[in-house]
């Protein structure tokens, strides 16, 4: 798979440990920054990644910030993005089997690389369960985004 990351300044570190690391796992990996300690808004990368994932240029993104937090919010604003930020082992599998998401989302204060890597891969390993109720919850979820999506 493709995997687009990106990171700001209290992410970049893990951003690129967990790289080489995705790398290893046999996907290719575009690395959309930060790629240094200089103060840089998060929205950025956000949107930077999400845009690679809803055109299909990259199959899934991978988002990290100081707590995962800001970059969460700010991926599902982008309709057809289902972000998730998980810190647990739990969550990676099951964010995947029931949510489909298809950006995950880091904290690199909250979570040390090891679990970090955990995480990463169960989450890319993991296939969607596609069953009737996921979808239909999912469906839902694409309902809401054209509730309020601004028609110009
Ligand atoms: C940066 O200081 C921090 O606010 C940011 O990385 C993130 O945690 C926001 O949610």
């Amino acid at each position: 798979m493709k995997i687009a990351m990106g990171a700001d300044h209290a992410g970049f570190r893990l951003k690129d440990e967990l790289k080489s690391y995705i790398e290893s796992l046999g996907h290719t990996v575009a690395d959309l920054g930060c790629n240094c300690a200089d103060s840089v808004d998060y929205p950025d990368y956000a949107l930077a990644v999400c845009d690679q994932v809803v055109s299909g240029e990259a199959d899934k993104g991978i988002l990290i910030c100081g707590t995962g937090i800001g970059m969460t919010i700010a991926a599902n604003k982008v309709p057809g993005i289902r972000c998730a930020l998980v810190s647990d082992l739990f969550s990676a599998k099951a964010t995947r089997e029931h949510n489909d998401t298809n950006v995950l989302s880091l904290g690199e204060r909250v979570i040390g690389p090891g679990v970090a890597q955990e995480i990463v891969k169960i989450w890319l390993e993991t296939e969607f369960s596609n069953g009737e109720r996921h979808r239909n919850r999912i469906n839902k979820v694409k309902a809401l985004e054209d509730k309020y999506a601004i028609h110009p």
